[in-house]
Formats: C-alpha cells, sequence, structure tokens
C-alpha cells in the first residue's frame, strides 16, 4: 500500500463541505480499489468513450480531447507494466485513475468528469466487464462441448449401465451420457448469451441518477463502447445489477452441471466402479497412504460450486433493500461476481482440458452392465410386442428375474424352455432383446440410446456448433 501523499485523498474530489476528515478506518472500510483496481481497462475504455463524445458535442475541446487520450495511453501503459500506483486514499479505481490523468494531463484531466458520475461509471464498468466474461465463457464452452462431442463419438457404441436411484436401471451407451452432458452445456451457453443482452446497454449518461444538463450523444457512446442500446432509465441505469446477478444465476447453473459431472467421474474413477481413468495431472496423492489417487480436481469442482452459489445469494440479498437509486451497497457486487467470474473461468478451462483426459475402461462398464438385470424392461416390452399388456408383463418378467436372481445369473443365461414357462409367447427370437447390444439398438428413435442415435446427434450437434 502507498503512502499517503499530501493533498492526495478521495476527499479532494468532494470535502469541500466537511470539517474534519474521514476516519482512517473508515477509509478502508468503504475503499475498494484493491478488489476494483481489476476495472481498470474497462474504465478506462468508459472514459475514453465519453470524452470522444463530450468533444463531438462541443462540451470538451479538441486539444482536452487529445490530452485526455495520450494521458490514458500512458496509464494504460503503467498498469500493464505493474507500475501504476494504487492508492487506499484514493478510493477506487476510478478516483486512482482520474488522480493520475490529472497529475499528467493536468485540467483536462479535471474536465473528463463533465455530465458523468461514478454511479453511471461503475454500471458501465461492470457492464463491459461482464460482457468481456461471457464472450470468454462461450468460447470456452465451446472447446468443453466439442470435448463431450468426441467422447459421444468414440464411445457411441460402448455399453455401460444407466443409472436411476444409482441402482443399475437399463444399459446406455456411453456416448450417449456424455451426450446428457453436451445438452446441458449448450443450455448452459444460451443463457450466458440470452443474459448478455441484458448486459450489453449503456448506463453512462445517468450521471449521478437524474440524467444530465449537458447535450450528450449516449447512442455515439453506446456505438463506440459496443452497447446494443442505452439503458432507457436513469435511475434504473445506476441502480440495478439484475445484470450481473443474471450471470451469478447462469455460472451456478453451469457449476451445477459441471459438479453433477464431477460426482459421477469421481465414483467412476473408485476401483469399485472401475469404469474411466483420469490424466494423473488431475489427481493428487496422499502423504501418509502410498496406494492413494485421489480426484482432486474434480471434487474442487464440486467444492466451488458453493461458492458460486453464495455468490448468487450474496448479490440478491444485496439488492432486496435497495431504495432507488444509487447506494454505496452496490459497491458490494464486485467480489461475488468477480468469483463467480473467476471460478468459472478456471473451472471450463479445466474440464476442457480433464474430459481429454479420461480414458474408458470399456470391460468394466460392460461388465457392470450385464448385472443388475438390465435388460428386464426390453424383456417386458418384448411380451407386450407378443400382445401381453405392459402390467402382466412387467409381473411375468419381475418373476424371471427372481428365479435368475436364486439361480445367479443373468435372464438371457436362462434355457428357453425355463423363459417359456413364464411366458408361453416368448420363443428363441427372445435373446436378441436380452443382450446389452439388443436392448441399445431398439431404443432408435431421436433421444434415445441407440448409438446410431448417438452418432446422428454428434453429427447435429457438430453442425450447430459451427
Ligand atoms: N466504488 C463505487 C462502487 O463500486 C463507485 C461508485 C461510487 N459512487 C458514490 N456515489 N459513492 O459502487
Amino acid at each position: 500500500m502507498q503512502e499517503k501523499k499530501a493533498g492526495l485523498n478521495n476527499a479532494e474530489f468532494w470535502s469541500g463541505r466537511f470539517t474534519e476528515p474521514v476516519a482512517e478506518i473508515v477509509k478502508r472500510y468503504t475503499a475498494s480499489v484493491f478488489f476494483d483496481n481489476r476495472l481498470a481497462e474497462v474504465d478506462i475504455r468508459g472514459s475514453l468513450a465519453h470524452a470522444k463524445m463530450l468533444a463531438a458535442v462541443g462540451v470538451l475541446s479538441g486539444e482536452d480531447l487529445a490530452a485526455i487520450e495520450r494521458g490514458m495511453a500512458e496509464i494504460l501503459r503503467e498498469i500493464h507494466a505493474g507500475q501504476f500506483e494504487w492508492q487506499l486514499d484514493l478510493e477506487d479505481v476510478h478516483l486512482n485513475i482520474e488522480r493520475r490523468l490529472t497529475e499528467k494531463v493536468g485540467d483536462a484531466g479535471k474536465r473528463l468528469h463533465t455530465g458523468r458520475s461514478r454511479n453511471d461509471q461503475v454500471a458501465t464498468d461492470v457492464r463491459l466487464y461482464v460482457r468481456d466474461a461471457i464472450d470468454r465463457n462461450l468460447q470456452q464452452l465451446k472447446d468443453v462441448q466439442l470435448a463431450f462431442l468426441s467422447l459421444a463419438e468414440k464411445h457411441a457404441d460402448t455399453v455401460m449401465p444407466g443409472f436411476t436411484h444409482l441402482q443399475v436401471a437399463q444399459p446406455v451407451s456411453f456416448g450417449h451420457h456424455m451426450l446428457a452432458y453436451f445438452e446441458m452445456m449448450k443450455r448452459d451457453a444460451e443463457r450466458f448469451a440470452d443474459c448478455r443482452k441484458r448486459v450489453n446497454r449503456l448506463p453512462l449518461g445517468a450521471a449521478a441518477l437524474a440524467g444530465t444538463t449537458y447535450p450528450i450523444d449516449r447512442a455515439m457512446v453506446a456505438r463506440e463502447l459496443g452497447f446494443d442500446g442505452v439503458c432507457e432509465n436513469s435511475l434504473d441505469a445506476v441502480s440495478d445489477r439484475d445484470f450481473a446477478i443474471e450471470y451469478c444465476a447462469a455460472a451456478s447453473l453451469l457449476m451445477t452441471h459441471l459438479s453433477r459431472l464431477s460426482e459421477e467421474l469421481i465414483l467412476w474413477m473408485t476401483p469399485r466402479f472401475g469404469f474411466i481413468k483420469l490424466s494423473d495431472r488431475f489427481c493428487t496423492g496422499s502423504s501418509i497412504m502410498p496406494q492413494k489417487k485421489n480426484p482432486d480436481v474434480p471434487e474442487l469442482i464440486r467444492g466451488k460450486t458453493g461458492r458460486s452459489n453464495g455468490n448468487l445469494i450474496s448479490l440478491l440479498t444485496l439488492m432486496k433493500g435497495q431504495p432507488l437509486a444509487y447506494n454505496k451497497d452496490n459497491q458490494e457486487d464486485k467480489e461475488p461476481l468477480f468469483d463467480s467470474i473467476d471460478t468459472v473461468r478456471d473451472t471450463l478451462a479445466i474440464v476442457a482440458d480433464m474430459l481429454t483426459g479420461v480414458t474408458v475402461n470399456t470391460e468394466a462398464m460392460r461388465a457392470a452392465a450385464s448385472q443388475g438385470f438390465a435388460t428386464a424392461t426390453d424383456l417386458a416390452d418384448y411380451l407386450v410386442k407378443k400382445g401381453v399388456a405392459f402390467r402382466d408383463a412387467h409381473e411375468i418378467v419381475a418373476l424371471a428375474v427372481r428365479h435368475a436372481e436364486l439361480q445367479g445369473c443373468d435372464l438371457n443365461d436362462l434355457p428357453l424352455d425355463v423363459l417359456k414357462g413364464f411366458s408361453a409367447g416368448i420363443d428363441a427370437d427372445v435373446y436378441s432383446v436380452l443382450t446389452l447390444e439388443g436392448s441399445l439398438a431398439s431404443r432408435n428413435h431421436i433421444g434415445g440410446t441407440a448409438p446410431a442415435q448417438v452418432r446422428a446427434a454428434v453429427e447435429r450437434a457438430r453442425g450447430a456448433l459451427d
């Protein structure tokens, strides 16, 4: 933290009517610079667009604009080089940058804030920052989706037990299972893209809360900054953070999906399942038990979902009691929001890489699918096709399963005459539906687990992604 320089603190921006200096603890309590300085780049982008507009409407001279542009370019260089001295006394990113600009270019720096308030400034910065985050997330989500598609394509014919209640239910294709996550990621991407529409509106021009007396051109600033339009009510523009809440909600749903995936990866890599291996780079050992290989990365994804949910609740709670318009409460939007942004960025990068490092033990999956009478429903469906009512078929198969269980064998190990004893309609062709392959192949409709459907879904998904 910097030494306090004489005459160089946030009070100079507003101290005219105060009779005593702000207490030290209050300065620390109210400062945000050490967590909002990551907004520096977008803050400068916003200031440059504002200055350009002020010059265009004749509020700022051409020389002042040139001075501001030169000063901001230097400041950006200082920040990138790690040479910018962030000062707690200057409270936040906005006052730090503005103060430095004035040091560099004098009065032109003091004119930058004409027709603007930190209230519309910070709302603009946060929107730009969230928009960048969404654009990055969408790219990253695409990588994750492609990783699911490669696994799905490679394993369209790989049979695994499908579960309900974590009990073996029916055989499914492992590729089909991967495509379930692809669908979740697709909706997550849609949610981020949809959220972006509401993020991408310009608050600048709202000033403190009521608008400004200068002849500003908000549409021009919006164009300069790549916004789709302006926030149409100044009070709303400076006060609501619903766009940040939406981002955090989309982040939490994404994390929830990845948490479920993580839980499955963790189960599948225990020796009791033995369905997959994760590359060693995603595992760690135990300091005491030499035999251990722990799935720390998926466990942390599952764990970090908790903080992401916490961030969402923080922002909802932050908002709920605020009267219009801006309140300092809103400064507290940043840490939870940034934390969700960071968590999503790192998690997506890791998941894309981790999926490429999954190796599948097809034998173990197959063996597990062969246990637990996974094809019992297929036998019932077979009987229905022979004219038996479904409820009766269900009962007949239940008896057959009980018999097989007592014999310690699977349904397709029972001889034909034994099967016929349960229902006269059973013929030799029954064995084709009692195989895992037959079971999969017969669910041959859109959304079904038949390998042909899995391959077709992969193809459709690839087409939609480009
Ligand atoms: N650091 C503040 C924030 O994050 C900037 C806006 C301050 N505005 C004010 N009127 N105190 O919200």
